[in-house]
């Protein structure tokens, strides 16, 4: 069997929590202009977990989706990209496995580089694909961006859970060679062990992202990939949706491209729909982003994107993609529409009130409320272990 076979994603989906937090309501009580909120970082609402959710149940309702789609008889491997771990030992992955019924013949493991961690899997997938032309690969992507109250990051928090098919011949694009890439030791965004809300030096961190940006770039065209007027635009990591415009600012100036502010907009546009709405979502942001691109009205059949991936501490890499002839009859539009649209919103002191929330550590029982919307939910914790099960089956029947 030839072995230059197109390899890319086959089926992206993502889904989201239950709860969101608009940033009016967050400005009226952090006594800021909403406009720096809609303008200035180019963020309107935030995605807040339910007590009930948690990586697992987002990851597991993403994953579903593809599952009831494509089956789940050619996957072989279910790599599970987090920075919200929720064990030090066991991959988030293997509930999910257990969650789908996934088959036991799979190997599962989860991978974590801040926000890169992502794109490693998928790069990681395509290999595997190449390896063996008749396997999928599921990558899942699933993060709750959470920083401390009343802190500058506090509002780009956001969470959401984004699901990839990996295969041959696939149905939404194609991932190309060459990628650049560029590691370097920088203290920018980070969480030890011990917090549940990341440390940031906010200033640090958008320089690194930008001169991240820079070297991935470079790398890249030293590699032969192309040159950035064949993509038809750049999906960007999205910390805020600002942060792209930013980033593509910096793109055209250093590949010394000519455009104005009104072709910047019009370029990124498509690609932070979802974002604007639902916050950070780490690993699962940039595929957000491409989501937001493939569902927006633009016709890219054939076309080559750009795609940048930045994860603090810091990895990066820019890679292309050619979006596949036909795909708009694989999207999942109206799916993203409804997980968004779905949410309720919450008050300011519920909001907090959930921020402050913390799990038993002491081996204690817990229940969780029923509030999720989702089709899987966190029930409880129990003697230190995490109990999941389908929403249906914790619903009590209606009298
Ligand atoms: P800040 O310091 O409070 O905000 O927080 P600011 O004062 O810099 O204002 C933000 C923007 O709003 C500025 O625009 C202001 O001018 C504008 P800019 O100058 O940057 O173009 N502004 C207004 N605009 C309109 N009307 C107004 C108004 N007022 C101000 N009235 C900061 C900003 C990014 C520092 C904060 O949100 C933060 O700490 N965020 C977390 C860190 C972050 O997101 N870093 C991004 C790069 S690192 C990354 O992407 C990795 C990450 O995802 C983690 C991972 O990899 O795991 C974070």
């Amino acid at each position: 069997m030839p072995n230059d076979r197109p390899i890319g994603i086959h089926d992206l989906t993502f889904r989201t929590t239950s709860l969101t937090l608009p940033h009016t309501e967050l400005a009226q009580h952090a006594d800021v202009s909403v406009a720096k909120y809609h303008h200035g970082i180019g963020q309107r609402s935030m995605s807040i977990p339910a007590a009930d959710e948690d990586i697992v149940t987002m990851a597991a309702e993403a994953a579903q989706a593809l599952i009831a789609r494509h089956g789940a008889h050619q996957i072989r491997t279910l790599l599970f990209a987090t920075e919200t771990g929720i064990d030090q030992s066991k991959s988030a992955g293997v509930y999910v496995h257990s969650l789908l019924g996934l088959p036991a013949h799979v190997r599962v493991v989860e991978l974590k580089q801040a926000c890169y961690g992502a794109t490693a899997a998928l790069q990681l997938a395509t290999a595997l694909v190449r390896q063996d032309l008749t396997q999928h690969v599921l990558v899942v992507a699933s993060d709750i961006a959470r920083y401390d109250l009343d802190s500058p990051g506090e509002a780009t928090q956001g969470a959401a859970a984004a699901a990839m098919l990996i295969a041959a011949d696939p149905a939404l694009a194609t991932i190309e060679h060459p990628s650049g890439l560029y590691t370097r030791d920088i203290m920018d965004f980070w969480r030890p062990n011990y917090r549940s809300t990341a440390l940031v030096d906010g200033r640090k961190s958008l320089k690194a992202y930008l001169h991240a940006l820079d070297r991935a770039w470079s790398d890249h065209q030293e590699r032969g990939g192309r040159p950035l007027h064949d993509l038809r635009t750049v999906c960007y990591h999205q910390p805020f949706t600002k942060m792209a415009h930013k980033a593509h600012e910096h793109l055209l100036r250093i590949t010394g491209t000519k455009a104005d502010l009104s072709d910047i907009d019009t370029a990124l546009a498509p690609t932070t729909t979802y974002n604007e709405v639902i916050g950070n979502s780490y690993t699962a942001s940039l595929y957000l982003a491409l989501s937001s691109l493939l569902d927006s009205s633009a016709d890219l059949d054939g076309s080559p994107i750009g795609l940048f991936s930045y994860g603090s501490g810091s990895v990066a890499e820019f890679f292309t993609a050619q979006v596949s002839p036909g795909y708009r009859s694989h999207l999942r539009t109206a799916e993203h529409h409804n997980t968004i649209a779905r949410r309720g919103e919450i008050s300011y002191a519920t909001y907090r009130q959930l921020h402050s929330l913390t799990l038993p550590t002491d081996g204690g029982h817990w229940d969780a409320p029923l509030t999720s919307a989702g089709e899987y939910r966190l029930t409880g914790v129990h003697q230190h272990q995490r109990i999941y099960q389908p929403t249906r089956a914790t619903e009590q029947p209606a009298a």
